[in-house]
């Protein structure tokens, strides 16, 4: 390991009257930082106090090798284009806490001090990523970085000391907004070097991709753009650069072969959950979702389903659900289904009828189907009001009001209830039988999920759906309604129906 250059005022007072600036101790300093232009490899192991007693470093041997990999490949990039034509692009989809932020800070202690001048933006996939994780690691390294007297470190940048140069010389924190992507249209430095970090990039929006790939446009200019993530969602530009289209490197990281990843926890997640699911896949090894999984349901499941019929046996001695999902909006529609074990009879879609109106059919479809164990209902938003009409119509079986947004009961696999239930209804749809009916079909396999910060499977809330030019899944949502875990527990309907004799209730209140 090198030395660290001395920086004690001894050294300052050698220097004939202290005015000769080719001596000034911080001079000296980044000039043998200059030499690491083009070798951020070499930076690393020199900048940072690797195995030095008494410091956060010294148990701590280095650069793990991916992460000296990755480096020594951008240094290659960097002396291979003459002309810095070319930006270098480089992604990394990882599993957790394989050392990417520490990478991150690395690559930006390095661009800034290492270049006069160099200016860089640094985004993540939220806000909070940005600020508490990486951020927070970027603090951990100007902490311990040899030069970090000459680059000040604030809460949303990091700048040249020099206070000729803060404004030109500089990196700063942006929280990207899908409103705010100008920020990302003045990345111009010409002549010297742009850095661009994307850290959790597989949720940063496409717009910001897109943005930033029309500013990078400085010629005789070196850009380094590095996106980093856990591969958690199959659609969007990270997953397409990981597929190594354009000019992107693209390299994979497993967690277990990271030297200071937990190696206990994550076989505790390999034998709950399997080496090749996709939590395992995301969190661990480093791989996007399945292939083909892109949405949460896939369409030979719904084909299946919508093909098969159930034998009566997997239906006939079951609850009869009514699941009835409200119209939010004027071009939604409100849907009723009729789900008995393995079959789902039927699904009614109705449009311009009120609360009160939707409730009157509830009302008619218990009679003609009087063995009805419960109405099981979405009663956020406009569902409030098919809600109070419900509870005040007479001769109802049991009410089950649902809120999609609360916590699931397995909240440990389900970011919300709505998550879990499509969950159950998934794993429902290789075994049951569905309405054959194109817009059910389309509906239960066109959406889109993801994770969430705690790993957990976060599906695409209905407004999302909307916004990105879909449908409101109505018909689908209706269906998953009959799977929310209170019924799937429930073994005994309510007392209203005795299950036991089920047909001699049909036939008394069915001809009335
Ligand atoms: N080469 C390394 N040597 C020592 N510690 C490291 C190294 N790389 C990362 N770390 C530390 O390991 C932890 C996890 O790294 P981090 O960068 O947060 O992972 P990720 O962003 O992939 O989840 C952090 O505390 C970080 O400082
Ligand atoms: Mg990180």
């Amino acid at each position: 390991m090198r030395a660290r250059a001395s920086a004690a005022p001894e050294d300052a007072a050698l220097s004939p009257g202290g005015s000769d600036a080719a001596l000034d101790p911080l001079d000296d300093l980044l000039e043998q930082l200059a030499e690491f232009e083009f070798d951020p490899a070499g930076f690393v192991r020199w900048a940072f106090p690797w195995g030095a007693a008494g410091t956060m470093l010294a148990n701590e041997p280095g650069p793990e090798k991916w992460q000296l990999a990755q480096l020594e490949r951008i240094g290659e990039r960097l002396r291979a284009g003459e002309d810095f034509a070319a930006v270098v692009r480089e992604a990394i989809s990882a599993g957790h806490g394989v050392g990417k932020s520490a990478e991150v800070s690395w690559l930006i202690l390095w661009a800034i001090s290492t270049h006069e001048d160099t200016r860089g933006v640094v985004t993540a996939n939220t806000e909070t990523q940005l600020r508490t994780k990486t951020w927070a690691e970027l603090a951990k390294w100007h902490q311990v970085f040899i030069a970090k007297e000459l680059f000040v470190l604030t809460a949303t940048a990091l700048y040249s000391a020099d206070a000729k140069h803060a404004r030109t010389w500089r990196i700063d924190q942006i929280p990207w907004s899908a409103s705010n992507a100008e920020a990302f249209a003045g990345l111009h430095n010409k002549g010297k070097r742009i850095l661009v970090v994307f850290d959790e990039a597989s949720a940063i929006d496409d717009i910001i991709w897109e943005t930033t790939e029309g500013a990078l446009t400085d010629t005789g200019t070196q850009i380094i753009w590095a996106a980093f993530g856990n591969p958690t969602r199959t659609t969007g530009r990270f997953h397409k650069v990981c597929r190594r289209t354009g000019a992107w490197h693209y390299d994979r990281v497993d967690a277990r072969e990271v030297r200071f990843t937990n190696k206990g926890q994550i076989q505790e997640w390999i034998d709950e959950y399997g080496e090749d699911s996709d939590f395992v896949r995301v969190r661990v090894r480093g791989l996007f979702p399945r292939a083909g999984f892109a949405n949460f349901i896939g369409p030979e499941l719904v084909e299946g389903a919508r093909r098969r019929t159930v034998p009566m046996l997997a239906w006939r001695s079951h609850q009869l659900i009514l699941s009835v999902d409200p119209a939010r909006f004027g071009d939604d529609w409100s849907v009723i289904t009729l789900r008995q074990g393995l079959k789902a009879h039927w699904q009614q879609a109705l449009s311009g009828f009120d609360g009160p109106e939707l409730c009157g059919r509830i009302v008619e479809l218990v009679r003609q189907y009087p063995e009805t164990s419960c109405i099981v209902y979405d009663a956020n938003g406009n569902g409030a009001d098919l809600d109070s009409a419900l509870r005040r119509a007479p001769g109802l079986p049991t009410l089950i009001p649902v809120m999609w947004g609360v916590p699931a009961k397995d909240d440990k696999h389900y970011f919300n209830q709505r998550s879990e239930a499509w969950g159950k209804m998934k794993d429902w749809l290789a075994h049951g039988e569905i309405p054959d009916d194109d817009i059910l079909a389309d509906e239960l396999s066109s959406l889109d999920y993801g994770y969430d910060g705690l790993f957990r499977i976060q599906l695409q809330s209905k407004k999302d759906a909307k916004k990105n030019g879909g449908k409101s899944p109505d018909r689908a949502d209706s269906l998953a309604l009959s799977f929310i875990p209170e019924l799937i527990d429930r073994k005994v309907v309510s007392a209203r129906v005795r299950p036991q004799q089920p047909r001699k209730v049909i036939w008394s209140h069915g001809r009335q």
